[in-house]
């Protein structure tokens, strides 16, 4: 066995729960219900803990992250934690000099587009993520039987930071790369796959339950594209984490074209935006695999009466799958009431 005695999933605290029920595909007395960025700027407690902290840095000091990881929890009463941390935090700890600015994203003075750049890739090892481990081993011996999921970014998305150098729509440097110089591109995209890779069994290792891949950029490739530049390296991030007994799920929005092949690189669980419905990614995947998602974010917003009907559809369409965890179909904006999303994790649970 490759976890240690104490992970919940050995000493068993966490393998009933509903949520590691659901990823294996068992539906019990009602979904779990959990949310993407539950963790951050909708809780005014996480503002003020934040405040005068830059984002990378909150997630690199293990008192600060495991407040913030559990303070949804606490006020939500979600299903499971999600570790809070961000995906380019493996980059940060490999030396590459990004930073995240507010109301933009990641950014870097110095992208990686050359092969002179390729001097700045350094291996991570588990003595590099010690701050990861260290908050992660805080934040499970406070959540008990609730788990927490462990995260990180697919290589596709990782690599477009990394060479775009920050947030971009149309990502024109990336594709350049991709298509001009493909062995530079290989070249990049296994080392962000290694590294990404460090980071999410870090966290298994230090007790994460299940773990979620996020390729937040991969629906902006086409179906060709997708199966030959960012499909690969996804399969060897699966296929580092595959010793381990914990759940994968994979998630990007605008994903519907390429649900099966997300699906086929190694996941075990489907992440679903709002814009495909879960009736419709159920059939494309087969009827096999469990899913998560899909409420629009936007109704967050709607009276209540507006989203509790559009919470009952997706409950409805969700029936068709092995087994459904309810989530949002991108993370939660910034300006939720959080009021909000607490009544609808009471009605999720069914309690009134
Ligand atoms: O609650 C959680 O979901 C846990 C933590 C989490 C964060 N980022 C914290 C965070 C997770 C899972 C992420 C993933 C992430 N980070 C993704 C993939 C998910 C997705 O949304 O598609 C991406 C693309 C990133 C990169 C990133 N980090 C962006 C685009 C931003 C937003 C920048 C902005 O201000 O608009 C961040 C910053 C970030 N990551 C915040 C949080 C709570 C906000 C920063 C702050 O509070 O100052």
């Amino acid at each position: 066995m490759v976890l240690s005695k104490s992970h919940p999933l050995v000493t068993g605290v966490t393998s009933e729960s509903l949520l590691v029920q659901a990823y294996r595909g068992i539906r019990r007395e009602r979904n779990p219900i959990w949310f993407m960025r539950q963790a951050g700027r909708s809780l005014p407690e996480y503002r003020a803990l934040r405040e005068g902290v830059a984002m990378l840095d909150a997630c690199l000091r293990p008192e600060m992250a495991t407040e913030i990881t559990l303070q949804p929890v606490i006020r939500h009463g979600v299903d499971a934690a999600i570790f809070f941390s961000d995906i380019v935090i493996p980059l940060r700890l490999a030396g590459i000099d990004v930073d995240i600015v507010a109301g933009v994203g990641p950014v870097m003075d110095s992208p990686v587009r050359t092969r002179n750049d390729l001097d700045r890739l350094r291996e991570l090892d588990l003595a590099d993520l010690s701050p990861i481990s260290q908050a992660v081993g805080l934040v499970v011996a406070e959540l008990g039987a609730t788990p927490l999921i462990g995260f990180g970014g697919a290589p596709f998305t990782l690599a477009s930071y990394l060479i775009e150098g920050g947030p971009s729509r149309e990502l024109p440097v990336t594709r350049a790369l991709m298509y001009d110089d493909p062995l530079l591109w290989e070249t990049i995209l296994t080392w962000v796959a290694g590294v990404t890779s460090q980071f999410l069994r870090a966290q298994v290792l230090a007790g994460a339950s299940a773990i979620q891949l996020f390729d937040s950029w991969a629906g902006r490739l086409t179906i060709d594209e997708y199966r030959k530049f960012a499909a690969p390296y996804s399969r060897l991030v699966m296929d580092a984490v595959s010793d381990l007994p914990v759940a994968r799920v994979h998630f990007g929005t605008m994903t519907r074209d390429l649900l099966q092949d997300m699906y086929k690189v190694g996941a075990t669980v489907i992440g679903v935006d709002q814009f495909t419905p879960l009736d419709f990614a159920n059939e494309v995947l087969g009827g096999q695999v469990p899913l998560q998602g899909n409420i629009d974010p936007k109704l967050l917003t709607a009276p209540w009466e507006q989203l509790r009907s559009h919470v009952d559809e997706v409950l409805a369409l969700g029936l068709a799958a092995p087994a459904h965890v309810v989530n949002l179909g991108h993370g939660v904006p910034p300006d939720t009431d959080p009021e909000v999303l607490t009544r609808l994790v009471a009605y999720v649970r069914g309690d009134s």
